[in-house]
């Protein structure tokens, strides 16, 4: 009898333990520097791709700019109070490229801009928060981009010098490094043409710009965690990885094809990008050198319109991170087929994938709310990278801003869940969760009209005066307790439905 309320009381304390993060479990927010830090045009930053879309192209919804955002640069103060009111262990942030290098190279530093970041950075870490820097979120120097940005090969030797200069500056007290971030929708948005994805520069090259763009980020990637490894890991002992993100790709059916048509719509989104550096074999996965060699011999090409990487190339690539910085909003069912017209990304995957409509909706006609798929991506990387570490850089629910923002709250609630289960009951390799926003920001194309933010930011001010939500108090509590606890009540809200 004694044995049998033992292993009962044992059983409870293992399930009451399921129920939580682990002990060393770290969370974290997240922003990008043009979508908070205004200041475009102040104490010598250089101009950006961003600044040149938001001023001269129009294809942001409400013609709005970053021009001042969320003023960040001006209340670093400000920020790094609420940050640490949050209990965050993780702010992360990217850096300017062009508050940094105005002219895109490192022949000129802008000193205003090195006093910008030193000062951020110092403030963290006086407050117990550790700095989680992207080197590079999408507002590439036009100076770089006039020269073919990302389609230009020679960009892996300048995105390296930059780089330098970042570890050199700041590498002393930046243990968290991440290259890039989601080269595969900075490369379909910005490069592919499609109306339905827009990104700076806007190019218009279906089926050819997104595959040299990924090319050359791949391969700076590469150079600067390389570099990092050999020049400054001993003496910096920081860790370098790369974010990227995936939509969990459901089969429509058990069906074989079904099954299929999901699989090769992974490969194609997080494989592209993730198979080079964490398979055991690396290179592009075999699925997309089959498929883009197979149907660029059709339409005429006298080679595969995907560009190939030399052994060299490969092995230097294989294992070129410390992590994998992964970002994860929602999930969409596919079937094998497409009317796409060619050559395009969409038509090299053969792929169609829809939403169910009874799933709920966010702001973001893309974000339906899907926890379960997010238990099944993390698994689907655990299984095909042989469960490397995962630091979920973003996840996150878009609104209109409301203040009692319960559609965020109910999706980070569940989301958790699903992320906790995966560590807990699957054995997933996560080391921490960032949630996607710090504030209300900047929505790329979507311009202001979708907010993310876990703090409400006031545009119409001039003070941008920041106000938390009921996510925010929400999310402290996770923090805190380690727990997520659905019925958490924050005082003066009134409760959700
Ligand atoms: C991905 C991007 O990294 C970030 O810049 C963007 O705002 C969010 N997802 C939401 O779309």
């Amino acid at each position: 009898m004694r044995t049998l309320i033992v292993v009962l009381l044992l059983r409870c304390l293992a399930s009451a333990d399921d129920q939580k993060f682990p002990n060393e479990f770290k969370f974290g927010v997240a922003t990008s520097a043009y979508q908070v830090e205004g200041a475009w045009n102040v104490n010598g930053k250089g101009q950006n791709i961003w600044d040149t879309a938001t001023h001269y192209n129009n294809f942001i919804v409400d013609n709005s700019t970053g021009d001042v955002a969320c003023d960040a640069y001006h209340k670093t103060d400000t920020d790094v109070n609420l940050l640490k009111n949050l209990g965050v262990h993780f702010y992360r942030f990217s850096i300017s490229w062009s508050r940094i290098l105005p002219y895109g190279f490192a022949n000129y530093t802008n000193p205003d801009g090195i006093h910008y970041y030193n000062n951020l950075i110092n403030k963290l870490l006086q407050n117990g928060i550790q700095p989680m820097v992207t080197i590079f979120h999408w507002d590439l120097p036009q100076s770089l981009q006039d020269l073919g940005g990302w389609t230009n090969p020679l960009m892996s030797d300048y995105l390296l010098d930059y780089a330098k200069v970042l570890f050199n500056q700041f590498g002393d007290r930046v243990k968290y490094w991440i290259t890039i971030n989601e080269a595969q929708i900075l490369c379909t948005g910005g490069y592919e043409g499609s109306p339905l994805m827009k990104l700076a520069p806007d190019y218009n090259s279906p089926g050819i710009g997104p595959y040299l763009c990924g090319h050359t980020l791949l391969l700076s990637h590469y150079k600067v965690y390389r570099y990092y490894q050999k020049h400054l890991k001993e003496k910096q002992k920081g860790k370098v990885g790369i974010t990227h993100q995936s939509i969990w790709y459901e089969p429509n059916s058990k069906n074989k094809d079904d099954v299929n048509a999901a699989e090769t719509k992974l490969q194609f989104e997080l494989g592209w990008f993730a198979h080079p550096i964490f398979s055991k074999y690396g290179d592009y996965p075999s699925v997309m050198k089959q498929r883009i060699g197979r149907l660029s011999k059709e339409q005429n090409y006298p080679r595969s319109r995907l560009p190939t990487f030399t052994m060299h190339e490969i092995r230097e690539l294989r294992g070129s991170a410390d992590f994998l910085g992964y970002n994860h909003y929602t999930t969409r069912i596919c079937k094998p087929g497409t009317n796409a017209t060619q050559p395009s990304l969409e038509s090299d995957a053969g792929v169609t994938c829809f939403q169910n409509s009874s799933w709920p909706s966010s702001s973001a006609p893309w974000l339906k709310v899907v926890p379960w798929g997010f238990r099944k991506i993390l698994n689907w990387i655990r299984t095909q990278y042989n469960n490397i570490e995962v630091i979920v850089t973003e996840n996150g629910f878009a609104d209109r801003g409301d203040i009692n923002d319960c559609g965020r709250v109910k999706y980070m609630n569940s989301y958790l869940e699903e992320l906790r289960d995966a560590i807990n009951k699957d054995g997933c390799n996560v080391t921490a969760y960032i949630a996607w926003s710090f504030l209300d920001n900047f929505e790329w194309g979507s311009g202001y009209t979708q907010k993310f933010g876990l703090y409400h930011v006031d545009f119409n001010s001039p003070n941008r005066t920041r106000t938390a939500k009921r996510s925010s108090y929400n999310y402290q509590n996770i923090i805190k307790t380690g727990k997520i606890d659905k019925n958490y009540q924050p005082p003066g809200f009134q409760k959700c439905t």
